[in-house]
């Protein structure tokens, strides 16, 4: 059975990203998916990186232990899913503070001589389901970041055969039944994935 790691960052449960995270880990276990489901809230998972992280960032053989769960979570899994709303044209600080702490050195990525060798091989497929306030015209003038962080860096350093970037723009102005039409977009994403 494929496995997915949804990683899942919004603080409030009853919030439209819990919501969307409810239909993607529906969808995918209904699809055969075998799910993990990490919410980084209720996990409280801490994206600080501290000093000794810094200073062991690149010591393979020690630096991935004070997140050695995590590690193993990615590396059991196929497929990442994103889940979470555009905070500052990024990502909310939980999730930005998981990238930075568990796609270490030895795990996303190896330096041999100076050169980079990505190394995260079992990850096939990635998506990211995400909202934003802002319309598309708005979020395109601030370059959209969240949108070239996942479809430039993650297909460029993760390098899995299929990248899905599933958004929602203008939350400010959604109504009930565009909530429910983008819901059905995601559920039919993850019934394609
Ligand atoms: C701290 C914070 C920062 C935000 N920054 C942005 C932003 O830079 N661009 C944007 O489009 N929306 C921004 N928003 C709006 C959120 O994207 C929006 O509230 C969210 O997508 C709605 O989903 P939710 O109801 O599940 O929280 C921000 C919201 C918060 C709370």
């Amino acid at each position: 059975m494929p496995r997915a790691l949804v990683i899942y960052a919004h603080p409030v449960p009853e919030s439209f990203n819990a919501a969307i995270h409810g239909t993607v880990t529906a969808t995918l276990r209904a699809q055969g998916w075998e799910v993990d489901d990490c919410d980084l809230y209720a996990e409280k998972f801490d994206p600080v990186l501290s000093m000794e992280e810094r200073r062991n960032y690149h010591d393979t053989s020690i630096n991935t232990a004070p997140v050695q769960g995590y590690v193993d979570r990615v590396r059991a899994a196929d497929a990442l899913v994103f889940c979470f709303p555009v905070w500052n044209f990024g990502f909310p600080a939980i999730l930005k503070g998981w990238f930075d702490r568990v796609l270490l050195p030895g795990v996303l990525f190896t330096i041999e001589d100076g050169k980079l060798n990505m190394c995260l091989d079992n990850i096939r497929k990635v998506a990211a389901v995400t909202t934003y306030g802002a319309t598309p015209m708005r979020a395109f003038l601030a370059g959209d970041p969240p949108r070239k962080l996942i479809k430039r860096v993650v297909l460029g350093s993760i390098r899995p055969a299929k990248v899905r970037y599933i958004a929602q723009y203008d939350m400010n102005n959604i109504t009930p039944d565009g909530r429910d039409v983008f819901l059905s977009r995601v559920r039919k994403e993850m019934e394609a994935f």
